[in-house]
């Protein structure tokens, strides 16, 4: 099993929508995967499952409950003031640490309406999961100008520049193997 983290809390965000696209891809893969939108934290969940509470939120726990059965994720993040949402950071704060994604193998992922692709975000989250003791899959997918790309159920517009379906199907591959 795979876990997909969808990286933002924005309502109707594409990160989400590039999340199911990554779950189709994976089933047409035989490959079984699940969900965890960062849009279903508690509201409080800052306040209520950091630190002193750690483990003690049942709505956070549930909601991360699918790390634990999985041995890969895929971590999506757009681009947001030149990093990753802070809501990902604040997220990982609540996580127990050093167990929860020790140990995993985790692909990046990273969409920006711009140009640069979220290539920082995934390089700061790189170094954090890292840390984590975590592995990280070398090909990271990085898809600036996202929204003239990604319709938001399919890719589109793939040129001899942004070749997207390979680029997603190849991550996804060496994810398989990893
Ligand atoms: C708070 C915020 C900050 C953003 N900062 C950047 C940025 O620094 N560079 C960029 O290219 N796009 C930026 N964007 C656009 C997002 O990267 C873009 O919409 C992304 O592809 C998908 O984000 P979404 O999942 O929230 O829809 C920002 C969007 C928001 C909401």
């Amino acid at each position: 099993m795979i876990t997909i983290i969808s990286g933002t809390n924005r309502k109707g965000s594409v990160t989400y929508n590039m999340a199911l696209f990554y779950q189709k891809k994976l089933e047409e893969k035989g490959v079984q995967s699940t969900i965890l939108d960062l849009k279903e934290l508690p509201h409080d969940f800052a306040f209520s499952a950091l630190y002193e509470n750690t483990g003690k939120s049942e709505t956070f726990n549930r909601l991360i409950s699918p790390i634990k059965d999985s041995e890969k994720l895929i971590v999506i993040t757009p681009e947001y003031n030149g990093s990753f949402p802070g809501i990902i950071k604040t997220f990982l704060d609540g996580l127990e640490f050093p167990n929860t994604v020790k140990g995993k193998k985790v692909a990046l992922v990273g969409l920006s309406s711009g140009s640069q692709g979220a290539v920082l975000a995934t390089s700061h989250l790189s170094d954090i999961f890292g840390y984590l003791g975590a592995a990280i899959l070398p090909l990271r997918a990085r898809m600036p100008f996202i929204e003239k790309h990604f319709d938001g159920e399919k890719i589109v517009n793939d040129n001899e520049y942004a070749k997207y379906n390979d680029l997603i199907d190849l991550q996804i591959e060496n994810l398989i193997a990893f």
